[in-house]
C-alpha cells in the first residue's frame, strides 16, 4: 500500500477500507509516513467528510496504535464521562463520587486546560499531595479495590491521537467532525470503560458553538461508541456562560465540595445531577433516568457522594485536611468585588471571555508546560436572566497583582452585557442523543 494513494482516494471523495484506515494510522505512528503526507491526508478528510463507517475504522487504529485497557473484566458497572471543555466545569469532581456512591465504578483519565477551558488535572492539583500521575499499574490495583479513581493519562494511551492531533493544530485541520469524534473516541475507547456519557457543550465557551454542530458530534460520538462494542449517551449542554459560579482551579474545587455538601450553585447541582443519572442508567444501575436520579439525589443528600470524594483524595495522596477545611486551600493575594453599573436584566455572561480572562490571571496556560496559580480566577454571582439593582455585586477577581487585575477587569465587564427587558435564563441541556440515531455521512 501507498501513502499517496490513499490521499488521493480521500481527496477524491470515496471510501476508505479498514485496511487502508489501518495500514496509514500505524504506518504513521511508526514514523513510516511523514508528517507532509498526514497533513494532506488529514485536509483532505476535512473537506470531503467520512462515513461512519471510515470513522469507527479511523477511531479503533489510533485506540490500538498504544496500549488499550480493559476495565470490563475488573467490574461489573464501570463507566466514564467525558466534556468537550468548557468555562467553569467542574462536573467531573462531583459526577465521579456520586455515581460511585450509587455502586458504579470509575477509573477515570483526564487532562489538564486547553486554551480558555479549564482541566480537571489542575484543578485536583490545587489539593496538596493530590497525585495524577498514577502508573498503568497504579491505576489499575486502585480501580480494582475500590472502584475509584481519578488520574492524568497512563501508559501509551492512543499514540497515534496524540502525534495526528499535534499536527491538525498546526495544518488548519482541528475542525474536522470525524476527526474530532475519533481523537476523542480513541481515547475513551483505550482507557477501557464499556459505557461513556459524553458532555458535549454548544456556545460561545465551547468548541462546538452551535446546538446543530454538537449534535453532529454527539451523534457521530455515540455510533462510534455503538460500533465500538461501548455503549455512550451523549447529552448537549450550554456553555454560553460559565457552568455554576467559580473559575479558576482553588475555587473550583470549592465549588465542587459545596455541591457535594448540597450546597452547590442550582445549575451546577443540576447538571452534575442530570450527567450521574445517564451515568447510571447506561451501567444498568438503574432502569431510567427518574429511577437514577432518585438515587443520585440520595448519594448527594446522605453524604455518601462527599465521602466517595474522600476516598479518592485518600487513595491518591492528598492532603484530606484541604478539603475538610477548604478555607486552608490558597488564596489570591487581591480578592476584588466588582459591583453593578446599572439596574437591569443579565443578557450574557460570555463564557469564552471569562475563560480568557481566567487565563490572563494565571488560572490557565497561555503556552504548552507553562506554571498555573492554583488560586486566581473569577467568580460570576449571577446569570443570564437575573434582575439586578445598581450597586448589587456582580463578580469578583482574584488576583496575584495589581497589574493582572487591571488587564483582566474592562473585558470581565465587557462579558456582563444587560437588558431592560426580561431575558429568559439560559437551558441547562439541549438534547439528549442515545444510541440508534445514527448518522452516514458527515462533512467537517
Ligand atoms: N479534544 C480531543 O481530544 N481531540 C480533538 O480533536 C478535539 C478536542
Amino acid at each position: 500500500m501507498r501513502a499517496v494513494d490513499i490521499i488521493i482516494k480521500k481527496r477524491d471523495g470515496e471510501e476508505l477500507t479498514t485496511e487502508e484506515i489501518n495500514y496509514f494510522i500505524s504506518a504513521y505512528t511508526r514514523d513510516e509516513i511523514p508528517d507532509y503526507q498526514a497533513a494532506a491526508w488529514a485536509m483532505a478528510v476535512l473537506l470531503n467528510g467520512m462515513t461512519a463507517k471510515e470513522i469507527t475504522d479511523l477511531t479503533l487504529a489510533m485506540a490500538q496504535s498504544g496500549d488499550i485497557l480493559d476495565l470490563t473484566g475488573m467490574a461489573d458497572h464501570a463507566v466514564d464521562k467525558h466534556s468537550t471543555g468548557g468555562v467553569g466545569d467542574k462536573t467531573t469532581l462531583v459526577v465521579q463520587p456520586l455515581v460511585v456512591a450509587c455502586g458504579a465504578q470509575v477509573g477515570k483519565m483526564s487532562g489538564r486546560g486547553l486554551g480558555f477551558s479549564g482541566g480537571t488535572l489542575d484543578k485536583l492539583e490545587s489539593i496538596p499531595g493530590y497525585r495524577v500521575d498514577l502508573s498503568k499499574d497504579e491505576f489499575l490495583k486502585q480501580f480494582r479495590e475500590i472502584g475509584n479513581v481519578l488520574t492524568g493519562q497512563t501508559g501509551d494511551l492512543a499514540p497515534a491521537d496524540g502525534k495526528l492531533y499535534a499536527l491538525r493544530d498546526v495544518t488548519g485541520t482541528v475542525a474536522s467532525l470525524p476527526l474530532i469524534a475519533s481523537s476523542i473516541m480513541s481515547k475513551k475507547i483505550a482507557a477501557g470503560a464499556h459505557s461513556i456519557v459524553l458532555d458535549v457543550k454548544a456556545g460561545v465557551g465551547a468548541f462546538m458553538q452551535s446546538v446543530e454542530d454538537a449534535r453532529q458530534l454527539a451523534k457521530l460520538m455515540v455510533e462510534i461508541a455503538r460500533q465500538a462494542g461501548r455503549r455512550a449517551t451523549g447529552v448537549i449542554s450550554d456553555m454560553n456562560q460559565p457552568l455554576g459560579n467559580a473559575v479558576g482551579n482553588v475555587l473550583e474545587v470549592k465549588e465542587a465540595i459545596q455541591t457535594l455538601h448540597g450546597e452547590g450553585p442550582e445549575d451546577l447541582t443540576e447538571h452534575c445531577l442530570e450527567i450521574a443519572s445517564y451515568m447510571l442508567v447506561l451501567t444498568d444501575l438503574a432502569r431510567t433516568v427518574i429511577e437514577a436520579r432518585q438515587q443520585v439525589e440520595d448519594a448527594l443528600n446522605s453524604g455518601k457522594a462527599w465521602e466517595k470524594f474522600r476516598q479518592l483524595v485518600i487513595a491518591q495522596n492528598g492532603d484530606v485536611s484541604y478539603i475538610d477545611h477548604p478555607e486552608k486551600l490558597s488564596q489570591a493575594r487581591i480578592i476584588h468585588p466588582v459591583y453593578a453599573s446599572r439596574s437591569g436584566y443579565l443578557s450574557q455572561i460570555h463564557a469564552q471571555i471569562v475563560g480568557e480572562m481566567a487565563v490572563v490571571l494565571g488560572a490557565g496556560r497561555e503556552k504548552k508546560g507553562q506554571q498555573i496559580d492554583h488560586a486566581v480566577g473569577i467568580e460570576i454571582h449571577h446569570k443570564v436572566g437575573d434582575f439586578l439593582e445598581q450597586g448589587e455585586k456582580l463578580f469578583t477577581i482574584h488576583a496575584d497583582s495589581e497589574q493582572k487585575l487591571q488587564e483582566a477587569l474592562p473585558a470581565l465587564k465587557k462579558a456582563h452585557q444587560w437588558s431592560n427587558e426580561p431575558v429568559d435564563p439560559l437551558p441547562l441541556f439541549y438534547e439528549v442523543v442515545m444510541e440508534g440515531q445514527r448518522l452516514h455521512k458527515t462533512k467537517k
